[in-house]
């Protein structure tokens, strides 16, 4: 094991004062230096990201680490990949999908056209599970899709629309458990070992650099999705973007949350009620 490696293990683990008064640091010089605010991200899962960079970049303490990002900007960049955690796939909750199409589809059907947010976006899979059955409802041309991540790199990734062959025909089942109609292939083609999404469904979607710590409202929308990002934010933090959606969504609009996330720091949530028993699909039903 590198001694890099060995010091990233210790701070994984319970970490001492000196290496939090480090951390904390780190996040002040990342904020003055790029403009992200990390400050109020959830502890364990930033210092793994910190002992997890600190490892990649060979660095033994978290105050050589912040040197080295502060002068360097691609090692920001890296930075952002590993705290942002932008592990994402295609129809990760089936559940959810079908009672979007279920419950709000029919409803935003009856509105000439209709505005999706999905925030947090990471590398777009989840952005482009969403279009597809749209497609399918035959919504998709009366409906704009804004998709948004704090990481560009992970944008260039979405906006392009390509993605290994092998990963696509994985997520067949899954498609057909969230509603599918036909075959996710038919909305791709082929090249080789990649496939791109078809030019109709990147047509509806708009894809923006947009951070729920530090950016306002842009828009309103009839549904917002924000899967598997609030997990990673303190109480203080959660109750700031559920503010930014709460103030985003029109009345009447949907909120969709990760499986693991809930309404407990949203200060207006009485104003939200649950659309389906054990999906996080929530209508704002009082404002
Ligand atoms: C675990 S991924 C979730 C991706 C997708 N929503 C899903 O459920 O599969 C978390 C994403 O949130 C993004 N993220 C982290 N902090 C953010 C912030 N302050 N504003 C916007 N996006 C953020 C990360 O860059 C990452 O792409």
């Amino acid at each position: 094991m590198s001694r890099g490696e060995g010091a990233a293990l210790r701070l994984e683990g319970a970490g001492t004062d000196l290496e939090d008064i480090e951390i904390q640091l780190l996040l002040e010089g990342i904020r003055l230096c790029y403009g992200y605010d990390f400050r109020e991200y959830a502890l364990s899962p930033l210092r793994r990201g910190v002992a997890a960079a600190m490892a990649r970049e060979g660095v033994q303490t978290v105050s050589a680490y912040q040197d080295r990002v502060l002068h360097d900007a691609a090692c920001m960049q890296r930075f952002l990949g590993t705290v942002g955690v932008n592990v994402t796939s295609m129809f990760r909750d089936p559940d959810l999908l079908r009672c979007v199409l279920e419950d709000v589809v029919p409803l935003l059907r009856t509105y000439p056209s209709s505005r999706i947010w999905v925030a947090g976006c990471a590398s777009g899979e989840e952005v482009y599970a969403f279009a597809v059955l749209l497609e399918e409802a035959g919504m998709l041309k009366r409906t704009s899709i804004y998709a948004t991540d704090l990481n560009e790199d992970m944008l260039a990734i979405a906006r392009l629309g390509s993605y290994p062959l092998e990963k696509l025909r994985r997520y067949e089942d899954a498609y057909v458990v969230s509603g599918g109609q036909t075959s996710l292939a038919d909305h791709y083609s082929v090249a080789g070992r990649t496939a791109r999404f078809n030019r109709d469904l990147q047509a509806s979607i708009t894809w923006a650099r947009h951070s729920l710590v530090t950016d306002g409202s842009f828009n309103d929308f009839h549904l917002i999705v924000c899967a598997n990002v609030l997990i990673y934010f303190r109480a203080s933090l959660q109750e700031r973007a559920h503010r930014l959606m709460y103030d985003s969504l029109v009345r009447g609009g949907f909120l969709a949350l990760g499986k693991r996330e809930s309404l407990l720091s949203c200060p207006d949530r009485d104003h939200y009620e649950q659309v389906r028993d054990g999906v996080n699909l929530f209508r704002k039903m009082r404002w």
